[in-house]
C-alpha cells in the first residue's frame, strides 16, 4: 500500500487572536504523525477507513464528513475518479490542539495525489486541507492546515479574501527545548473558536483590545526568538497565556499543569491551540526538562514529552 504522512503542530504564540487577523507563531510537530494509504478495490468509488475510529465510509455517501469532503476535493483537483480504499491512521489525540484534524487530511491529500503519480505544493495542499478545516472548525484562521503542509515554522497573518495569507518563517537563532503535556481533556477547537466568537459580539472593544495585547507579544516573541532569548520566550508565554485566560479559554487542568511546570523551573508556558483543554506547552533550559517532566507527570498530565523547535524543514 502506498502511504504518506504529516505532521501535527503547536501554536507557540497568538492562537484566537489570529482568527480575527492578528499575527500568530506555529510549529511543526514533526515526531507525531498521522499516515494515510491508498490501495486499489474492485467496488466503486472510494472506502475511506479511520482506523483509529474503528470506522469505515463511502466518500461519496458521508456528507458531512470532513475526510469524505477532501477525498472528493482532492480527487476533482486531480481530475480522477477511481475505486479506492483510504485508509487513515493517527498518532496524534484528536481535540488536543495538536492539528489532528489538519493531519489527517493532509496525509489523505498527498497519499491520494501519489497514488495517481502527481505531489501538491505546499501551498495546494494548504487550500484543499483548509475546506475540510472549515467544517472541521467552523471559522478557522488557516494556520494549521498551512503549518502542517508546510512542516516549517512560520508566522502567520489571516488576511481578507482576494488578499493572500502572509506566511513567512519566522527567524529563530537557535533551536530550543519545548515540553508538551497534555492535560487529557479532549475540546474541539470549534466550540472554543464559537465561544470566543460569541464573546467578541457581546464586547467587541474588549476582545479587539486583547487581540492588540496578543499581536504585541508576538512581535516581542519574534525579537527574542530571533536573539535566541529563549528565557524572554518564556515569560512572553506565560504573558500570552494571561491573555488567553480573559478570553475564557483557559481551565483548571490546564491552569494545575501550568503551575507545576513553572514551579518546576519552567522559563514559561501557555496553552496551546483552542484551549479548554488539550496541551501546555513550556519553554524550557535543556538541563532542566527532566524535572519538569517529573513535575507534570506529578501533577496529572497523561502525556509528557520534549521536543526541539528547529529551524529546519525535515522530510515528510
Ligand atoms: C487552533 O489551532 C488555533 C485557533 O486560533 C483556531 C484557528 O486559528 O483556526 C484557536
Amino acid at each position: 500500500m502506498l502511504e504518506r504522512t504529516a505532521c501535527g503542530k503547536i501554536i507557540l504564540f497568538g492562537e484566537h487572536a489570529v482568527v480575527y487577523g492578528r499575527p500568530a507563531l506555529a510549529a511543526p510537530l514533526s515526531q507525531i504523525r498521522a499516515r494515510a494509504r491508498v490501495a486499489a478495490r474492485a467496488t466503486k468509488g472510494v472506502l475511506i477507513r479511520a482506523l483509529d475510529l474503528q470506522r469505515e465510509f463511502e466518500a461519496d455517501a458521508a456528507t458531512d464528513e470532513p475526510l469524505a469532503a477532501l477525498a472528493r476535493l482532492t480527487l476533482a483537483k486531480l481530475n480522477a475518479s477511481a475505486n479506492l480504499v483510504l485508509e487513515i491512521e493517527s498518532a496524534i489525540p484528536p481535540a488536543s490542539g495538536l492539528g489532528s484534524g489538519a493531519a489527517v487530511a493532509t496525509a489523505a491529500a498527498r497519499a491520494l495525489a501519489a497514488y495517481f503519480g502527481t505531489e501538491f505544493t505546499p501551498a495546494e495542499t494548504a487550500a484543499l486541507v483548509y475546506e475540510t478545516e472549515k467544517l472541521y472548525h467552523g471559522t478557522p484562521s488557516g494556520i494549521d492546515n498551512t503549518v502542517i503542509a508546510y512542516e516549517q515554522a512560520l508566522c502567520f497573518t489571516r488576511k481578507t479574501p482576494p488578499q493572500p495569507n502572509m506566511i513567512a518563517p519566522f527567524r529563530l537563532a537557535r533551536p530550543f527545548t519545548l515540553i508538551i503535556a497534555d492535560t487529557g481533556v479532549a475540546s474541539p477547537t470549534k466550540l472554543a473558536v464559537g465561544a470566543v466568537r460569541r464573546g467578541w459580539l457581546e464586547n467587541p472593544a474588549r476582545y479587539e483590545a486583547l487581540f492588540d495585547e496578543i499581536a504585541v507579544l508576538v512581535a516581542q516573541a519574534q525579537d527574542a526568538l530571533a536573539r535566541g532569548e529563549i528565557d524572554k520566550v518564556g515569560a512572553l508565554m506565560t504573558r500570552n497565556q494571561r491573555a488567553l485566560e480573559q478570553l475564557d479559554v483557559s481551565s483548571r487542568e490546564i491552569e494545575t499543569l501550568l503551575k507545576a511546570g513553572l514551579r518546576a523551573g519552567a522559563w514559561g508556558g501557555k496553552l496551546s491551540g483552542g484551549g479548554r483543554g488539550g496541551n501546555v506547552i513550556f519553554a524550557v533550559a535543556p538541563r532542566d526538562a527532566a524535572q519538569i517532566e517529573r513535575a507534570l507527570w506529578d501533577a496529572g498530565a497523561r502525556r509528557v514529552q520534549t521536543t526541539e523547535v528547529t529551524r529546519d524543514r525535515p522530510n515528510f
